[in-house]
């Protein structure tokens, strides 16, 4: 079977956030099962905002390529951005559709791989994609589709996974060293064991080289609650937030 159809089942099984852990017996695309995933999100992803400056985007046309249950795609309407939204998976797009109905927000959304986009070139003044085109099968053809669907002096805001994080090193310990295999590479581990098979993970040279023919090329390394959860506290002083397993990015058309 194809990677990106892996990637599809994968996340068609459930949309990115809305595990029982998260959101226990609420009922499934109620008020307050969004708003546990959203209480959720930004509790432990707090710098989300810092990284996307939602509300600094009143007005611009903007593009989500990964919408997932739509807790940022609605950060987007909430803050007057036009919104459109796509997701390789049907119910990431139901959800996100749902849930802009119950808050009475509008958006463009369309269920595709965004490998191909169905975009005119120079349509959108903000694409935004979080934890998202690590999944795909070629990400650098996303990246190029954005590139081209950007309009000229646009932004992409984004997030990719980075590989020498300490939320690798322990995927690695647990799958590899534990398992009598030390052989096996930090981005093995990755491929096999973290979300849909076939993730990727990236040290910021790479995706620097991934992201030379955009302009103002801004990466962010951030520590997050996934490398420092069962990690003794003083191993985190040696771990500053650019060893961290999220490398947002801010790029120029
Ligand atoms: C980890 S979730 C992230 C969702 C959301 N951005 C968030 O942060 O919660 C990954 C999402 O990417 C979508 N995805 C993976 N590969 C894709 C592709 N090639 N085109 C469009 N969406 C894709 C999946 O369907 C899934 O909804």
């Amino acid at each position: 079977m194809a990677l990106n159809d892996q990637v599809q089942n994968f996340w068609e099984q459930g949309v990115c956030g809305s595990s029982t852990t998260i959101v226990g017996e609420l009922k499934p695309l109620s008020k307050e099962w969004f708003e546990r995933i959203e209480e959720h999100r930004y509790s432990v992803e707090p710098f989300i905002h810092g990284v996307a400056q939602f509300p600094r985007h009143h007005g611009k046309k903007l593009l989500e390529v990964g919408v997932g249950a739509g807790t940022d795609h609605l950060q987007w309407a909430r803050s007057g951005a036009i919104c459109h939204g796509v997701d390789l998976t049907a119910e990431a797009i139901a959800t996100t559709r749902a849930r802009f109905d119950l808050y009475g927000f509008q958006s463009n959304l369309t269920k595709l791989d965004a490998e191909t986009l169905p975009f005119e070139s120079d349509t959108f003044d903000i694409v935004y994609s979080w934890g998202v085109i690590h999944h795909s099968e070629k990400p650098q053809l996303i990246i190029d589709e954005i590139l081209r669907v950007l309009k000229p002096g646009g932004t992409f805001i984004g997030m990719l996974y980075g590989r020498h994080s300490p939320a690798v090193f322990k995927v690695w310990v647990r799958h590899a060293l534990f398992k009598g295999k030390p052989w096996l590479s930090f981005a093995d581990v990755v491929w096999h064991n973290i979300e849909s098979i076939g993730t990727k993970a990236y040290t910021k040279k790479e995706l620097a080289a991934m992201f030379a023919s955009y302009r103002q090329v801004e990466l962010v390394p951030l520590m997050t609650t996934y490398d420092t959860t069962r990690w003794p506290r003083w191993l985190s002083k040696f771990f500053p937030d650019d060893w961290g397993w999220f490398i947002g990015i801010r790029a120029t058309k």
